[in-house]
């Protein structure tokens, strides 16, 4: 038995609903085949983009989508991807399979894609095989209002006025894919390249600085140093494994010791963010920069048969549970994380929705992410409950995670229960605030295994949580492996 207390009055923050922003590379099935299939496709699709799969993301109101990349990012060219798509360069995805890319996915696509879906668009450039020129001519080019060749060249392509652009990303991976750059070298280039983001637009551009990999202090110690005065958020990339980046685990086929191992892993998400936290901390005690978690998730080894370059895996409910936790370790930290961008939207890595041809999946995450729209911009709760904590081995993560907030006169609690065996009755006291109406929505699934597949595609769907009120309290028997979320109303 869990017994929370929620004093309604003791608000800590606000939970910005940039955390639960996207991520679409071109990389697999992402772009091409899962969101942009071209509009002399028989897949029904509206200027390119699948219908279908605009219609369910639509459903998540997805509030930022970064795009290109990831390692993509640092070998665009945005050239080639405008203009008329008959004579648009190819180029090698180098990064991603070795694939011929036709470009026809480019600026444009990308922006009409973001109109459909109502999210505001986060571009990352090209730090490590761009030139400075190439990025200043393309935020002219997107942002630029007046009279220009670059803001011209947009016209003639069909986009009469600039667009609304503020997020913009200063290179991806620098210390990997995107230059191997050592950390003094990248603070270097970043000066550079950001002094020629000029704001174009009425909102000025919101620069987020390639972060460290993980837990490597001494790149963000080395960008606090010398670029926190000339950006505005810093990046950090921090994945979740089985095990480790070389025993990365399967997606569906797992056991209990499976299960346990990835719970465990989210909560290195909290280490992570600490030690950047700290170092923050130090260097901007007045809390002026974000920490911008502009790629998270579940990685495993591809799906058998599939490209190995293409980052194709099956999600299941474990997804769903350990997805929660993460998304509760950014509440945590609500003062410094200010973004997060799960990788990736479609078909690669803890994708929303996963398509095959003409058909479409949605998957655990997409419940989760939809279960959790009420937290976007909510005032975080202060809550008091305490959790068993599951020990084992060298593991250690919470049975219960629970966490709330508050909007227009809504409460919206949500909470998951990691085990593989016990169910778990939880009460919570409110004080401060009455609630008359409690709706409650979970997932959960028979084997911790299931999947939705092509075959069975509502094998692990939502259903309805029972919650008793009864004056200040609320009760609810919370299943083994799964996340519900509950909204209590006035
Ligand atoms: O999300 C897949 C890849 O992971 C991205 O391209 C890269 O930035 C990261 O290493």
């Amino acid at each position: 038995m869990t017994k929370v207390k929620i004093n309604s009055s003791r608000v800590d923050g606000k939970i910005s609903k940039y955390i639960y922003g996207q991520f679409a590379e071109h990389l697999g099935r992402c772009i091409y085949e899962g969101l942009y299939v071209g509009d002399d496709s028989d897949i029904p699709n509206t200027n390119g983009m699948r219908n279908d799969v605009v219609s369910a993301l639509k459903e998540l109101e997805i509030p930022v989508l970064r795009w290109p990349g990831g390692c993509f990012a640092d070998d665009y060219h945005w050239r080639d991807g405008i203009g008329d798509k008959s004579k648009r360069p190819y180029m090698v995805n180098t990064n991603w399979g070795g694939v011929v890319e036709n470009n026809h996915f480019g600026t444009h696509e990308f922006f009409e894609l973001c109109e459909q879906l109502n999210t505001e668009p986060y571009i990352c450039g090209n730090v490590g095989s761009g030139t400075v020129q190439e990025m200043r001519d393309w935020v002219e080019y997107m942002t630029f209002d007046g009279d220009s060749p670059l803001a011209n060249e947009r016209r003639k392509n069909g986009r009469e006025k600039p667009w609304k652009l503020k997020f913009f990303g200063v290179g991806n991976e620098n210390w990997g894919c995107g230059g191997n750059m050592r950390a003094q070298y990248y603070a270097d280039e970043y000066r550079r390249y950001a002094t020629f983001i000029r704001n174009y637009g009425e909102e000025p551009i919101y620069k987020i600085a390639g972060g460290p990999n993980a837990d490597d202090d001494n790149w963000t110690e080395v960008l606090m140093k010398n670029i926190k005065h000339a950006t505005d958020g810093i990046s950090l990339h921090c994945y979740t494994f089985e095990s480790d980046w070389n025993n990365k685990g399967k997606a569906a086929v797992f056991d209990k010791d499976g299960w346990d191992s990835v719970m465990a892993d989210t909560q290195r998400m909290d280490k992570t963010i600490n030690i950047h936290e700290l170092i923050m901390d130090r260097y901007d005690p007045e809390n002026k920069l974000d920490l911008i978690v502009d790629e998270w998730g579940n990685w495993y080894d591809v799906e058998p048969g599939t490209n190995p370059g293409f980052l194709y895996q099956q999600n299941t409910i474990r997804d769903a549970v350990s997805g929660m936790l993460i998304l509760h370790i950014f509440h945590k930290h609500n003062r410094r994380v200010q973004m997060a961008n799960i990788a990736q939207m479609v078909n690669v890595l803890q994708a929303m929705v996963l398509t095959d041809g003409e058909k479409m999946i949605l998957t655990p995450t997409y419940h989760l992410f939809r279960m959790m729209k009420g937290h976007m911009d909510g005032e975080k709760v202060d809550i008091d409950y305490t959790s068993d904590m599951y020990e084992s081995k060298d593991r250690k993560f919470p049975k219960i995670s629970i966490s709330a907030s508050k909007k227009n006169d809504e409460m919206t609690i949500s909470l998951c229960n990691t085990s593989t065996e016990d169910d778990e009755d939880i009460t919570f006291e409110i004080s401060d605030d009455e609630y008359s109406i409690a709706v409650g929505e979970m997932l959960t699934s028979n084997n911790m295994t299931d999947c939705n597949t092509f075959e069975n595609p509502n094998c692990v769907a939502p259903s309805n949580l029972d919650v008793n009120i009864n004056g200040n309290t609320v009760s609810v028997k919370l299943p083994k492996m799964s996340i519900a979320v509950i909204t209590l109303k006035k």
